[in-house]
């Protein structure tokens, strides 16, 4: 008998130490091959040579330098080995791993998840991007008829275009301020949201990181201001979520929706939403299967057949960020920036169109180049210099959005500078 099971397992190519490589196995090795490639043992080490070492983990399409991490995020080559190894895995035993295979795998994952923004894995649903967050959200809430959704004018179409679909068309009134362009304090930002809210304001819709400018919201105070009059604040975190590292429970928000594959490394359609404990009885799942009346935040997420080879390959993402440090990772992007601003502050030409304090911005940086049309900077930029931006025209910043990420080194950011002092002077 036990002859027969060897020899059948041993067709089906398990033999008997396991030719499936589980998700454990595979992210151990994965975060292996990092520290040994990186010397990542040493934490102190921040130096051009260290981050110069990351960078040679991503692999960009040859002669690109990619200033477009808001638009995408870039994947380091372990991310991707440990992925493919997922799909194979998937591929060669489909309905065993698709069918409760990967279960605990998939709770690993929600669990370094919640660690990540330090707040329980029962807060926390894997789901596919920031746009179905944002749906999940707008299309739960049960609204009356001359309720009132705060949306300012930075808002990104993920997060508008739910709000209209899904409540505006049921007569629910949205609010649209006007925010300062370069606020010189986030009280000034705060003062807007305050001066919105009426008695029928039920919910703030907010970005944390505006994908226009660059600009980050004062989520925290504007959370706390909202909750002392019962209004719900749900966040559109796309932009700042691994930019730069905060608390969920500390931000004070009733949601906080996250695309895994911008700022955190992720395989491409992975999301995070995240549903304080006691605001979660205002959500119902967008998409129902077998499984809807699961009682706990797994509902949300309930898609029967899913991406799960990308979920997990999340998870090595997750282990690639914690084994650099999520504080390194900050201070980099924040040196990165410093770096880029203090090397245009004088030129007459480039005009930066983000604010400065480091309260109110990150990784993204919006530059105008005076007298020039911000499409033909774009183009210049990646026919001439092979460099990748995002060209924003909205609010008449007639400027190019450059994303400042770990994988750019100080000798990418004197290239970009110099390509456009050329643009600017030609
Ligand atoms: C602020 C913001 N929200 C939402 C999104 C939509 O992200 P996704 O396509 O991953 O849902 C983006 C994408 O650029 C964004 O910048």
């Amino acid at each position: 008998m036990e002859h027969h099971r060897r020899k059948f397992l041993k067709t089906l190519g398990v033999g008997a130490m396991g030719a499936f490589a589980s998700p454990t196995q595979i992210w151990a090795k994965t975060t292996a091959d990092l520290q040994q490639t990186l010397g990542l043992f040493d934490t102190e080490d921040t130096s051009e040579a260290y981050w110069g070492n990351v960078k040679s983990q991503f692999p960009f399409a040859e002669g690109l330098t990619y200033f477009n991490n808001g638009s995408l995020g870039g994947c380091p080559k372990a991310i991707r080995q440990a992925t493919h190894e997922f799909r194979d895995t998937l591929d060669d035993f489909p309905s065993k791993y698709m069918w409760g295979g990967w279960n605990e795998e998939k709770e690993t994952v929600r669990k370094k998840t919640a660690s990540l923004f330090s707040v329980s894995p029962e807060e926390i649903a894997l789901i596919h991007n920031t746009t179905e967050g944002m749906n999940l959200i707008a299309r739960s809430l049960e609204l009356q008829k001359g309720d009132e959704v705060i949306l300012a004018d930075h808002e990104h179409s993920s997060a508008v275009s739910p709000w209209k679909v899904w409540q505006e068309s049921k007569g629910i009134q949205l609010v649209r301020p006007t925010l300062p362009m370069l606020p010189e304090s986030a009280d000034e930002i705060v003062e807007v949201y305050k001066k919105s809210i009426t008695v029928r304001t039920k919910v703030i819709s907010i970005c944390h990181l505006v994908n226009t400018n660059g600009m980050i919201l004062p989520v925290k105070q504007i959370s706390k201001m909202a909750h002392e009059k019962g209004i719900l604040v749900a966040v559109d975190g796309a932009q700042a979520a691994g930019m730069f590292t905060f608390d969920l429970e500390d931000l004070g928000c009733d949601f906080y929706t996250v695309s895994a594959h911008k700022w955190l490394f992720s395989p491409k359609g992975v999301g995070i939403f995240y549903a304080r404990e006691e605001s979660q009885k205002h959500l119902k799942p967008l998409i129902v299967a077998r499984g809807y009346k699961d009682s706990s935040i797994r509902r949300l997420e309930n898609y029967n057949t899913r991406n799960l080879p990308e979920v997990l390959g999340f998870g090595a993402a997750l282990d690639y960020r914690e084994t650099i440090g999520g504080k390194k990772i900050e201070a980099r992007i924040y040196e990165l920036k410093e770096y880029f601003r203090n090397a245009l502050e004088t030129h007459p030409k480039l005009i930066l169109k983000t604010p400065k304090q480091d309260s109110l911005s990150g990784g993204i940086q919006v530059v105008e180049v005076l007298g020039k049309d911000v499409q033909d900077v774009k183009d210049r930029l990646f026919d001439e210099y092979g460099m990748d931006c995002r060209p924003m025209s909205t609010f008449g910043l007639n400027g190019v959005r450059l994303s400042f990420a770990i994988f750019n080194t100080k000798k990418d950011i004197d290239r970009l500078v110099v390509a456009l002092d050329t643009i600017a002077n030609s």
